[in-house]
């Protein structure tokens, strides 16, 4: 008996171990697989945390800010939001895709940010990095996408989505090789039925938590566009109807329904299922209603990273309130027409007034009603807010100079003071928006001093089209505002007049373009004509139109602000856009017809030799200058031969007409090359694209010698100059140098070294630029064979006329360098300051650099070959050397 007690109680004891054991086992792998994902997760709440941009997005409906959340809706989550960052990935099928064409801008015109991947693609950007999620939103282009995925890639979706709790969009777009009308999709307990004919749709009442643009519990009454919708059904308790709508189809209602019931176009899965939420959409952006569903997806889905302030300014401007053919110009009781509808909108735009632009000259032109129409204008004064246009109505590019401009803008002055109206001193407008982009100097500074112009707009930066990329930018301290277009010109008197008649334009108003123009921005100024006003009045149909159904389906805050405080708002929301980026003045025709003709579009350089420092440029300078068809620039009295215009902010923004005037005017322009060479430009990080972005044909000279010496060079160059810290510190102490010794001296090492990191910057100037307009030139080859060298330049330059410089280019024995010859046998060789006398590198250095650049050497030797460009000599000896 004891015996077996003995062994009963060992079993249960062994029992229990074997218990302690296995639940010892659970709790680490527990807290192996599933823990360490939290802890990681901790870790990196530390690193990287929404751009500004997007936290400030984080606001209510009723304009409050609010710390942004979890939704209530959320699943509980492993993640958290903060590890993610405000950008959308966007799943499409093909590249020359409508439908994919209007997801990408959609997103672009919203300021956006996303990257599109083609299902197919075979390197997929990666969507973690370092515990940072890469999009807060995921797009699929067609819910056929996600069925048919490749089961590890959708796998690796899915733990992404749950990990950093980013929602999935879906549009249920029905191809025309979908056979099956109804298909459950994927796992999911969701059916959904395609190819239908839909009426009298709604929006959920209850989705007002999803919905933050859309007005929640709208409805349209009649029959939708499009008969190939798709519904989904579901009995899971995670999903909710957003938005519904009848069936017209057949196949459906004989199916299971009667036609009372409502069926689901718009889905939202709250996660509860599988720890992803999502939302499906039964149709594509064709629907306009979808466009600012597809927003507040995104919005709501992100939880809010990918969000904008429900506020949009509208201005009107009318240009030329004067001008106008006799018989089409506005009347007095359009001007009472006018004053009504001024008051109906700014009932719902607090502070609204239409903004009158007026040239003077052409007050009272009209006929005699039309007369009475410009004194009842004038009369009303107070009651609008006028800005200045030029007196006669001048483009100002036609203008020679500043003075004739002045004169003119002064006429306008007497003109308000003479009719007792008030102008607001801060607002102007040019003709055709002449002068403001591309930028004539002569306007601002004219603008600045007659009126004190502080804020201007066009729709010409940097070009009319697309719209969607309409920015703007601060010239001169004047706040160049982007403009938008209501598709109201000059000629487009009568309605009859629009494009497409009266439909084209209800449609542009009801949900069309108009009414997506201003969903998409937050500042809308739109330039309307006199013409606009008289006759049938077009332009208050069409605004007193586009503001109600605004009101009608959006939660929009329609606003109205004074121009300094717009703009102050605009580059307050937008601050990146307050430096331009000059593109080319003469590639775009429109800017061609509105820019003066001088300088002219050949006052260019087709041709930067952008650096290093100390590698050789000078020399290169001088000799390129030597050939007949070869032009450089004049000297600028700050930086003398170097213009260095990309990559000294204060000098760029002097604008390209400065730059331009610095470029001789040549004759041929079809033999001619011009050139500029400034050796900030290679390591400068805004050089690149605002060279680009100018001269997006020129064609790049780079010039490479051993990094180790270039740096020497560099920091003889810099004691030569009386640096104190080159002074202060040895060549080792300074290449060497931690923090201990100072700041100055770090700045110093760094600006010794950084160069030298050739592949680096490369990577920067090929990253616009296509490779095969890069030369990278041997700089040992220039020293030692100028003659070659200047053969393989103009080789790669194409010149027509290729210089043999062998009887040109001597060498000098006692500068020691080869220099270019001007009378025969004289030489004039380049300064002191090229070429100089100073002991070699100490071996302790030597060794030093050789070490600090020997990455470098091989990741440049690669990247030389991978963009086809040979090797110099002096890589492959610092590469065998340290190999030894
Ligand atoms: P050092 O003065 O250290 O010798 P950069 O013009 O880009 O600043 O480069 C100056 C370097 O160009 C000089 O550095 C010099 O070695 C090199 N160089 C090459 N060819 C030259 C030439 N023909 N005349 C003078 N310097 C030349």
């Amino acid at each position: 008996m004891n015996v077996i007690r003995y062994y009963t109680m060992t079993t249960i004891k062994k029992l229990m171990v074997l218990l302690v054991v296995l639940s010892l086992i659970s709790m680490w792998f527990l807290s192996y697989s599933v823990l360490p994902l939290k802890g990681e997760n901790d870790k990196s709440l530390h690193m990287r945390l929404p751009s500004s941009q997007s936290v400030s997005n984080t606001e209510t409906k009723d304009g409050h800010a609010s710390k942004r959340q979890p939704s209530k809706h959320s699943p509980d989550r492993e993640g958290d939001e903060s590890h993610v960052l405000p950008s959308a990935l966007v799943i499409i099928e093909r590249s020359d895709s409508v439908f994919a064409y209007n997801i990408t801008s959609a997103l672009e015109a919203n300021r956006i940010d996303f990257t599109a991947v083609l299902i197919k693609e075979r390197h997929w950007p990666r969507l973690e990095h370092k515990q940072v999620g890469k999009f807060s939103v995921i797009i699929f282009q067609g819910i056929h996408l996600y069925l048919d995925m490749d089961k590890n890639l959708l796998q690796a979706i899915h733990q992404y989505c749950k990990k950093y709790s980013v929602g999935i969009i879906f549009f249920a777009v029905v191809r025309k090789t979908d056979e099956a009308y109804t298909r459950q999709i994927g796992d999911l307990p969701v059916y959904m039925d395609q190819r239908l004919s839909l009426k009298d749709l709604v929006i959920s009442p209850s989705a007002d938590d999803v919905l933050y643009v859309t007005k929640a519990g709208q409805r349209i009454n009649d029959s939708l566009p499009y008969d190939d919708w798709t519904v989904f059904r579901t009995k899971h308790t995670s999903y909710r109807p957003i938005v519904q709508a009848k069936t017209l189809s057949q196949d459906l209602l004989k199916l299971n329904s009667p036609a009372a019931v409502l069926h689901t176009t718009m889905l939202l899965d709250e996660g509860n299922f599988d720890g992803i939420r999502r939302i499906f959409i039964g149709n594509d952006l064709r629907f306009w209603l979808h466009y600012i569903l597809f927003l507040d997806s995104i919005s709501y889905l992100s939880h809010g990273l990918l969000k904008t302030s429900l506020d949009r300014y509208i201005q009107v401007d009318i240009d030329d309130i004067f001008v106008g053919a006799k018989g089409i110009r506005m009347t007095a009781p359009d001007v009472e027409a006018l004053l009504l509808q001024q008051d109906i909108l700014a009932e719902k735009i607090p502070g609204f007034s239409f903004k009158l632009g007026f040239s003077g000259k052409f007050f009272k032109r009209g006929n005699e009603k039309e007369m009475e129409g410009d004194e009842a204008l004038v009369k009303n004064a107070q009651k609008f807010s006028w800005f200045p246009h030029m007196w006669n109505h001048a483009q100002p590019h036609t203008f020679d100079n500043q003075t004739q401009l002045v004169n003119d803008m002064k006429k306008n002055v007497h003109f308000a003071k003479t009719h007792q109206i008030v102008v607001d001193e801060s607002y102007a407008i040019a003709p055709h928006h002449s002068g403001v982009y591309p930028t004539q100097l002569i306007l601002y500074n004219a603008w600045k001093q007659v009126w004190g112009i502080k804020v201007t707009s066009t729709e010409e930066y940097p070009a009319l089209r697309p719209a969607r990329k309409r920015k703007g930018f601060i010239f001169k301290e004047i706040m160049v505002l982007p403009r938008q277009t209501c598709g109201l010109f000059t000629h487009t008197i009568r309605m009859k007049d629009y494009p497409g008649g009266r439909e084209r334009l209800d449609g542009s108003i009801h949900g069309g373009e108009l009414f997506q123009t201003i969903v998409n921005n937050p500042m809308n100024i739109y330039m309307t004509h006199m013409t606009n006003y008289g006759s049938d009045r077009l332009a208050l149909y069409t605004f007193d139109k586009v503001v109600n159904f605004v009101e009608m389906w959006t939660n929009i805050r329609l606003k109205a602000e004074k121009p300094v405080k717009l703009a102050k708002k605009y580059f307050e929301i937008f601050p990146q856009e307050k430096e331009p980026l000059w593109t080319n003045p003469c590639q775009d025709k429109r800017h061609l017809e509105i820019r003066p003709e001088k300088p002219k579009c050949t006052q260019l350089p087709n041709l930067l030799v952008i650096g290093p420092q100390k590698t050789g440029t000078s020399a290169l300078h001088s000799f390129l200058s030597m050939h007949p068809n070869i032009y450089k620039n004049q000297p600028s009295e700050e930086t003398y031969e170097e213009l260095q215009f990309f990559s000294t902010t204060r000098t760029y923004l002097q604008g390209p007409e400065w730059y331009m005037n610095f470029f001789p005017q040549v004759e041929d322009s079809t033999t001619a090359l011009l050139f500029e060479k400034s050796a900030t430009y290679f390591d400068n990080a805004n050089a690149p694209l605002r060279a680009y972005s100018l001269l997006p044909k020129a064609k790049l000279i780079v010039i490479l010698i051993d990094p180790a010496k270039r740096a020497y060079s560099w920091y003889q160059h810099e004691r030569a100059h009386a640096n104190p810290a080159s002074m202060n510190y040895t060549f080792y102490d300074v290449i060497s140098s931690g923090t201990e010794l100072g700041r100055q001296v770090v700045s110093l090492r760094n600006r010794c070294l950084d160069p030298g990191k050739y592949t680096q910057h490369l990577q920067k100037w090929l990253q616009y630029y296509p490779t095969g307009q890069l030369m990278v030139l041997d700089g040992d080859l220039l020293k030692a064979d100028p003659v070659a060298a200047m053969f393989k330049v103009q080789r790669f330059l194409h010149m027509k006329k290729v210089v043999d410089f062998s009887k040109s280019i001597i060498y000098d024995a006692k500068k020691g360098f080869y220099c270019p010859v001007v009378t025969k046998g004289h030489t004039k060789c380049l300064g002191k300051s090229k070429g100089r006398i100073y002991p070699p590198m100490d071996s302790e250095s030597e060794k030093f650099l050789q070490h600090y650049y020997q990455s470098h050497n091989v990741q440049l030797e690669a990247y030389l070959t991978s963009i086809s460009q040979s090797r110099p000599a002096w890589l492959n000896k610092a590469l065998t050397e340290n190999t030894k």
